[in-house]
């Protein structure tokens, strides 16, 4: 039962209908010269249709050179207002609000993204992620700066927004300002709290000059930086007092900074808690009176309900799980809440493609950014299709091809849906990843989708059914080595372990491969006070793995006592144990109680060529043709659904 969610409440003159915020997302979705576009605006709407009360816009740059990303908006030019007038309108066909970011990135920008331009920060120093040196700011650039963010604000108006949020935080230009990690200077600008506020106290009376006093001004900050010499929460409660005497209309709690560690980061992984920051939110609100947004690994409608009811927060920023879900309010005021598609913090579609300076989109709903293309628009001939492999990218094509109006119908060899992605909820802190494929099951269930489990699919059932489309998506199988004694009792799947097809006997566990797969199940068996050591034929393990996870998997791993032994390959497996050979060939015997084999996966497609005899349209996707990423599956099951 939602009481709190659907209730409007004001910040600043503006009515917001509801509770549920988008806050500011880079999408790389615009133009390099800072202009929006189309497909910014479509993705915008649909979150505005969807219901989400207050959309934060992605971060606008104040000045030419201010850009953390290629392809960010900016409102440094007039020229630049219409497009943001385009998008206001949009917005405002539907009930929701929508404010501007304003922001200049800072030291956590490259000349590669800024003209050539080298990036600025209050004192010399390098951003250990975006590692460029940034130039010391003089007083007259400063000041400068303060007259930029306040001309952006004034044409934010001008183009419609109903209000304005300062970026203040995750160690932007002002965020660094505030740090005494990044600020270091001894002017009227660093030192003591005065000095280092004096930046944003400028900005702030810029832009309430440029935007006059009836007008929503907000402020973004960094509750705690969680770096050594940065930030924290003593001074959070002092600077927060201070913002609502400077006149700022709401405050919104985010945490870090890029150099922050993994559980200190702006966009939390998986492995961060829920409501990260909602027990800082509700000390603020106590020292404020003006209304508080909190965000970070909230995506359960219920939760955020109980966090508003609990008097945390005010309004609750959803980022991720609005781009997975952008209907996720509308859903949650229906009661449908198995047909959301919650975010599950993997951070591949979003945060991973940012960084290689790629445009957002989304593991679990490849359709992101995709909107203006008008892909789900009904077929012109309904046709007959049979999607074999109940995986992901299978599940995605089925739903994909019936909601542009087939008749699909699905087959899974296994006595359950979801592929891979099954035991892949099973290692630590993964448990989410369940929410995909039970929303997926359930999708199909209301497009009146039949899904055939425990189905092999035969040629025999391919001539009967005489399908119009066939979806291959069989998906891969692990890879066995020719390996002596690899057939052994003693050896197992990962996958035997993670899903309890294997329980782990007394004595050492050899863990064959140190890719993500191995990693995972080593941690996982060793989370049961198991001895587990991993051996990798390459120098290191987890390569392919995103850095955030691998540094928190490594942590837990160590944590837990699971050895690694790299350089080391595998040459035989014997009943009481495994020989490998050393960095230096030497032949070592480990003992082993049990051998779990992860050297990775195979394609596997046992059918599409008996397909192809009976069916002009075959369309193999995802991990059939090449054992890979959960992204690449997914995306080519939404698009063979477009296809088709
Ligand atoms: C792709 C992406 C881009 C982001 N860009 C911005 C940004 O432009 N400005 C900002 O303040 N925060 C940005 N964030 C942080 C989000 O606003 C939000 O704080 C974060 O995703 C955690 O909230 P969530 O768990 O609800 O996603 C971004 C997050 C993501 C995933």
């Amino acid at each position: 039962m939602l009481t709190e969610l659907f209730t409007p409440k004001k910040i600043g003159s503006c009515t917001i209908p509801n509770r549920l915020v988008v806050p500011a997302m880079v999408t790389n979705y615009c133009t390099e010269d800072g202009m929006i576009t189309e497909r910014y605006i479509r993705y915008m709407e649909e979150k505005a249709k969807g219901g989400f009360g207050l959309l934060i816009t992605e971060d606008y740059a104040v000045e030419e050179h201010g850009k953390g990303y290629k392809y960010i908006p900016g409102l440094y030019r007039d020229d630049q207002i219409e497009g943001s007038r385009q998008l206001t309108d949009r917005i405002h066909q539907y009930p929701s609000k929508i404010f501007c970011q304003i922001y200049h990135p800072g030291r956590q920008s490259s000349p590669a993204v800024n003209g050539g331009v080298q990036p600025i920060a209050p004192s010399p120093t390098k951003c250990p992620l975006c590692m460029s040196l940034a130039r010391e700011m003089s007083v007259d650039e400063i000041q400068e700066m303060v007259k930029n963010f306040g001309n952006a604000a004034g044409r934010a108006k001008q183009a419609g927004f109903d209000g304005v949020e300062v970026h203040a935080a995750h160690g932007y230009l002002i965020s660094s300002f505030l740090s005494p990690l990044i600020n270091k200077r001894t002017d009227e600008y660093g030192g003591c709290f005065d000095n280092r506020v004096r930046f944003l106290d400028e900005i702030y009376a810029a832009v309430r000059k440029a935007v006059g006093e009836d007008f929503p001004v907000t402020v973004r900050f960094s509750r705690n930086e969680f770096v050594m010499g940065g930030r924290t929460e003593a001074e959070t409660y002092e600077l927060v007092r201070h913002m609502e005497e400077l006149g700022f209309d709401g405050i919104h709690v985010t945490n870090g900074i890029y150099q922050s560690p993994p559980l200190g980061q702006a966009i939390g992984p998986m492995f961060l808690d829920h409501g990260f920051n909602m027990d800082v939110a509700e000390q603020i609100r106590k020292m404020v009176s003006i209304p508080v947004i909190v965000t970070n690994r909230i995506n359960d409608p219920h939760m955020a309900d109980t966090i508003i009811k609990m008097g945390k927060a005010d309004f609750i920023g959803m980022g991720r799980g609005s781009i997975t879900d952008p209907y996720l309010p509308e859903k949650a005021r229906a009661g449908k809440f198995d047909q959301i598609r919650y975010c599950v913090a993997c951070l591949q579609g979003c945060e991973m493609e940012l960084f290689l300076g790629n445009c957002v989109t989304c593991l679990v709903n490849p359709s992101v950014g995709r909107e203006y293309e008008d892909n789900l628009k009904a077929a012109a001939v309904s046709k007959k299709v049979m999607v074999i492999g109940g995986g992901p990218a299978g599940l995605m094509a089925a739903e994909t091809a019936a909601k542009r109006g087939h008749k699909v119908t699905v087959y899974e060899a296994q006595d359950h849906l979801g592929g891979q992605f099954r035991s892949a909820a099973y290692p630590v802190g993964k448990g989410e990843l369940a929410t995909f494929v039970s929303s997926l099951r359930k999708s199909l269930e209301v497009l009146h989708v039949p899904v055939h489990l425990s189905t092999e699919v035969t040629e025999d059932l391919i001539k009967a059914e005489k399908p119009d489309a066939v979806v291959v998506a069989t998906g891969a199988r692990p890879l066995m080595p020719p390996i002596p004694g690899l057939d052994g009792s003693n050896v197992c799947t990962a996958e035997d372990v993670l899903l309890g097809r294997r329980d782990i006997p007394n004595g050492p566990v050899v863990v064959c491969g140190g890719g993500e797969v191995g990693g995972e199940t080593a941690g996982f068996i060793a989370q049961t006070n198991h001895d587990v050591t991993i051996l990798e034929m390459r120098d290191e393990i987890l390569m392919d793995m995103m850095p955030v996870n691998k540094i928190v998997l490594m942590d837990l791993n160590h944590k837990a006592g699971v050895r690694v032994l790299t350089g080391a390959k595998v040459a035989e497996v014997e009943n009481d144990g495994i020989v490998y050979t050393d960095k230096n060939g030497s032949r070592v015997k480990m003992p082993a109680a049990l051998v779990v084999s992860a050297f990775g996966y195979k394609a596997y497609d046992p059918i599409s060529e008996i397909a192809g005899k009976y069916c002009g349209e075959v369309c193999k996707i995802g991990c059939s043709v090449k054992a890979g990423n959960a992204l690449t599956a997914v995306r080519e099951g939404y698009e063979a659904g477009i296809k088709i």
